[in-house]
């Protein structure tokens, strides 16, 4: 069978101040669609799986938020973690619980907060990835045309000949490189950013655990036997501390000889940040970007502006400014400054 599993535990902190540790920018509409990125993650699988093969992965702090959002989601296939231990224990945990259901069980692993424009070019590259992983022992990851070098992604370096239709062995994977190589990386013409969406089959991710992060493997290994059990969530409890913080690109992606990508053009963007947000939604005439909210401009130009609708916001002669007001806090920041906003926001954890 085939499962997805959606990654929801993030926090979203560069789109601070919408985006807020108890309500994190998956949960919220940030390009005024009429749907919430995790909802719009859902339908896009929802249109190929079905619901009781969906499965959400989140902080437990989020069950409640994840239950209203999707009703349509069957109630245990929302999963709880005790604590935030990036992406590598999220995967370790659905996947063993999926194999003991289904030992052949193929898995998507899907990004809860991305924006894709093109569901139905999204669609066909999931099935082309299934109908591979189903023959061959892979771990595949999706590729996206870069654009300019952006420090926040993965980057796939891949074999000119293709293996099968659309898919070519991987021969490097750095995650999260430095300006420099990035900008190398970019010179080349050879790479691809990893769009952060896996598919594979649970067994062979679980073998991948045992080679590159033996000390998770043997943690989840040890306690196997309570996943679908009552004990589930006392099992966590015990799993979870033992787990180092480590996302799978670091701990799995960058290490692993048998990654292929498929890349794949549907419209990707990370919506990692008011930037992108900006250039992802509809601009006035002065290339003003709003989110919603009430808003009049005059002689301002470039901005990203989010504010609540129930307040009249006037701006004047801003220009490449981020705007966002919300109950308890604006922020005023220039637009090439928002890298620094999470660490503005850890400061102010740090202060309180
Ligand atoms: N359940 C759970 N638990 N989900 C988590 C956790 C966790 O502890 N930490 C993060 N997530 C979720 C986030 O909510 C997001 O949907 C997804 O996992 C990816 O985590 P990010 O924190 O957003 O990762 P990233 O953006 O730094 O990097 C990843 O995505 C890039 C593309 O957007 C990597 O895969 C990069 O290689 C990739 O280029
Ligand atoms: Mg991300």
């Amino acid at each position: 069978q085939t499962y997805v599993a959606i990654m929801a535990g993030g926090i979203g902190s560069r789109f601070w101040p919408a985006s807020r540790t108890n309500y994190p920018k998956q949960f919220l509409d940030i390009l005024n669609t009429g749907k919430t990125l995790i909802q719009a993650t859902y339908d896009r699988f929802a249109a190929f799986i079905p619901a009781e093969n969906i499965f959400v992965v989140t902080s437990n702090e989020y069950i409640n938020i994840v239950k209203k959002q999707l009703p349509q989601l069957p109630l245990q296939n929302i999963l709880g973690e005790p604590s935030r231990k990036n992406t590598a224990p999220c995967i370790a945990y659905i996947s063993y619980k999926l194999y003991q259901l289904d030992p052949q069980a193929s898995l998507i692993i899907a990004p809860s907060d991305h924006l894709i424009l093109d569901p139905v070019a999204f669609n066909k590259v999931c099935l082309e990835a299934l109908g591979f992983v189903r023959e061959h022992n892979a771990l595949i990851t999706l590729g996206i045309k870069p654009s300019y070098p952006n420090t926040g992604y993965g980057y796939i370096q891949y074999e000119q000949q293709t293996v099968s239709d659309n898919v070519y062995k991987v021969k490097t994977f750095t995650e999260k490189p430095n300006l420099e190589q990035a900008k190398m990386f970019i010179a080349t013409g050879e790479f691809l950013w990893n769009a952060g969406i896996f598919v594979w089959q649970v067994k062979n991710v679980i073998s991948a655990f045992e080679k590159y992060l033996p000390e998770m493997y043997d943690v989840f290994e040890a306690e196997k036997s309570h996943f679908n059990t009552t004990e589930e969530w006392p099992a966590l409890q015990r799993i979870y501390p033992l787990c180092t913080n480590i996302s799978i690109d670091f701990g799995i992606m960058e290490k692993a000889d048998n990654v292929y990508v498929i890349p794949s053009s549907f419209g990707w963007s990370d919506l990692g940040s008011w930037n992108s947000a900006w250039e992802n939604l509809e601009k006035d005439y002065m290339h003003n970007a709003s989110g919603g909210g009430n808003v009049i401009v005059f002689d301002t130009h470039r901005c990203m502006i989010q504010t609540p609708n129930d307040k009249l916001v006037v701006l004047q002669g801003m220009e490449d400014y981020i705007v966002v007001d919300t109950n308890d806090v604006l922020l005023i920041c220039k637009r090439e400054k928002e890298q620094d906003i999470k660490e503005y926001v850890a400061e102010i954890k740090r202060n309180k």
